[in-house]
């Protein structure tokens, strides 16, 4: 097939069966770049409402470099990987205050944001200035496997570049945006990992993969790492209306969430186990109150099965702040816990706690 004409197909494909999305209706680099640091985070569907959220509580590069860590975070909540909300805030306070709000204009100037790799400044790069980089994500690197027969390892971070000089060598120089929505859209919708549209697809007639009826196969991707279990104790001190939580420090997945007290065990806890720190049996022998263990919760990371187990300890002394404070936790009344950023997995813990 001539690459015109895989063009044509592949954007009359896209006129017809792309979805209706608000980042595709702007060409602002703002709305263009927070879509696709949540899109790194999330599928489209459920990021649509924290894009939506986003756009309403900072609808300018300012708001959101303005705006107070700990409320960018709470808009971030539930998405998980908790370095790319403080990387988008630090972004956005980079840009106003060194750039004077200037967003960069060149796919090069836009790398060196922090927080955005050859990726999303491809994508911001060719829909906010149609500069002619492609954009490779997952869904792309498939469709040109699938396309071209290319069996270098999508898994293998070095092997982007072959993927590159090939998006590259086909996308057109005067439609550098629509291009790459389009070969994006056509890989999340059509050109599926399992079960491809072929018998209906419009570039059929020169794909490798389905003139080899190798569609399964393509692309090449190595083994996932094995995910690793760990059991997370957290022991959730309260007295009276007031819990004890914790800010997780720096160098920390949860940097600037607050969580529990967390003992981690090597197998599943239990009050015995729990007992062996020295912050619980210190509590414990001054009249602490174990007054529940919950069920069991499970939180998937990207190489970690989280196993956690929350255990409800009451406190019945006063001077009992102190030690608890040497541990790292401070004291909140129940409505300021409610309003501070906190991991998924304790939020929907809080939700269902009725002890205080
Ligand atoms: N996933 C990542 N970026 C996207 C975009 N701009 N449109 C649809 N899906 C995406």
């Amino acid at each position: 097939m001539e690459n015109e004409d895989l063009i044509t197909k592949l954007l009359s494909w896209y006129h017809v069966f792309k979805r209706d999305l608000p980042w595709r209706k702007t060409s602002d680099p703002y709305e263009i770049w927070l879509s696709e640091i949540i899109l790194q985070q999330t599928r489209v569907a459920q990021g649509l409402p924290y894009f939506e959220r986003f756009i309403e509580a900072y609808p300018k590069i300012e708001d959101l470099a303005n705006a107070a860590q700990e409320d960018v975070l709470r808009h971030w909540q539930g998405l998980g990987y908790y370095s790319r909300a403080r990387n988008l805030h630090a972004c956005a306070q980079f840009i106003v205050q060194e750039l004077r709000g200037n967003f960069p204009k060149t796919y090069k100037e836009l790398l060196k944001l922090p927080g955005v790799g050859p990726y999303t400044a491809a994508a911001i790069a060719s829909f906010a200035y149609n500069e002619k980089v492609p954009a490779i994500d997952g869904n792309v690197m498939r469709v040109l496997s699938r396309l071209f027969g290319i069996r270098s390892d999508v898994k293998v971070p070095k092997n982007q570049r072959t993927y590159f000089e090939l998006g590259l060598s086909i996308m057109p120089a005067d439609r550098a945006g629509v291009f790459n929505q389009a070969m994006m859209e056509f890989g999340a919708l059509h050109c599926t990992p399992a079960n491809p549209g072929c018998r209906e697809c419009p570039v059929q007639s020169g794909c490798f993969a389905f003139e080899h009826n190798l569609q399964g196969e393509l692309p090449v991707r190595s083994k996932a790492k094995k995910v690793k279990n760990r059991y997370f104790n957290y022991i959730v001190f309260f007295q009276d209306e007031n819990l004890y939580l914790n800010a997780r420090g720096p160098n920390d997945i949860w940097q600037g969430l607050y969580d529990f007290y967390l003992v981690e065990t090597k197998e599943a806890g239990t009050p015995e186990l729990i007992e062996k720190d020295p912050v619980v049996r210190h509590v414990m022998n001054k009249g602490g109150i174990l007054e529940s263990v919950s069920a069991t919760r499970k939180h998937l990371l990207s190489h970690q099965r989280i196993q956690a187990t929350f255990f409800v300890i009451e406190l019945k002394e006063e001077h009992l702040s102190k030690t608890l404070f040497n541990a790292g936790l401070q004291e909140f009344s129940k409505e300021k816990v409610e309003k501070l950023p906190k991991p998924v997995l304790i939020d929907n813990f809080l939700k269902d706690l009725t002890v205080c």
